[in-house]
């Protein structure tokens, strides 16, 4: 692990390593050891690395993963993930234009594809947001293996996107701390992947309507019922 400076980003110490098992496991080891608010961990490969749910998230070299230890005190919406996603989103958009959007509740895609997610991880005081992108994919999996990816970033340093990324997260995080996600919702309903589709979410079936006042999804179900899903994993049944 390399103490690195990432231009634009001062909240807390960068490192850098080429390969690690995790980015957020790393961060955690670091956090019991009293790592500060603001603390940042990025690696250009993981060989374990995780995702929601104790999925894997496939880490080969060539994408971007980082994590970043915010302090937050032990009140925290779940809801976070949404925002973390709309933080990503932000930061990417003012250096590359691209159409990206969130499903629910933490993947980013682009064009039915997911190219990035996000997974949070609260344990007392501590949160850890990590952020993995896919920027492209080796050549050598592109049989085997074809989510989307961003390949118009790999133009822009990595460290640059980051900071982006680590700022309009920062800075979200202290709206959303102030004032829930209602301030997020109008964003989070254009950035929606889901809004207008029929899903199931877990053992539910029903179109995505809207989102709720703490970002829970509300999908109405054949019969007229409407249902708020505060966790799940959304499965889309029929595309545009
Ligand atoms: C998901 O889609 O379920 C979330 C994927 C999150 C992946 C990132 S990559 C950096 C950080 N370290 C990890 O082990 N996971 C996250």
């Amino acid at each position: 692990l390399r103490k690195i400076r990432l231009p634009g980003w001062s909240t807390g110490p960068v490192y850098f390593s080429h390969r690690l098992k995790s980015t957020s496991d790393c961060l955690r080891e670091m956090a019991g050891q009293g790592a500060a608010h603001g603390t940042v961990v990025w690696a250009k490969e993981q060989t374990r690395g995780r995702g929601r749910r104790g999925r894997e998230w496939f880490s080969p070299p060539g994408g971007l993963y980082f994590s970043v230890l915010f302090k937050t005190g032990p009140l925290l919406e779940p809801s976070f993930a949404l925002i973390a996603g709309g933080a990503v989103i932000g930061g990417v958009k003012k250096r590359v234009k691209l159409n990206l959007k969130i499903k629910w509740p933490n993947d980013i895609m682009r064009n039915g594809n997911k190219v990035g997610g996000i997974l949070c991880e609260k344990q007392g005081e501590l949160l850890i947001v990590g952020v993995g992108l896919n920027l492209e994919i080796p050549a050598n999996l592109k049989n085997s293996f074809s989510p989307g990816s961003l390949p118009e970033l790999k133009s822009h340093p990595p460290g640059e996107i980051m900071g982006l990324i680590l700022n309009k997260l920062e800075e979200d995080l202290e709206v959303f701390q102030e004032n829930g996600f209602l301030p997020f919702r109008n964003e989070q309903r254009r950035l929606s992947f889901l809004l207008g589709r029929w899903v199931t979410v877990d053992n539910l079936q029903g179109q995505v309507i809207d989102y709720g006042e703490k970002g829970q999804l509300i999908i109405r179900c054949a019969d007229g019922t409407e249902k708020h899903c505060w966790q799940g994993t959304v499965m889309v049944l029929e595309e545009e």
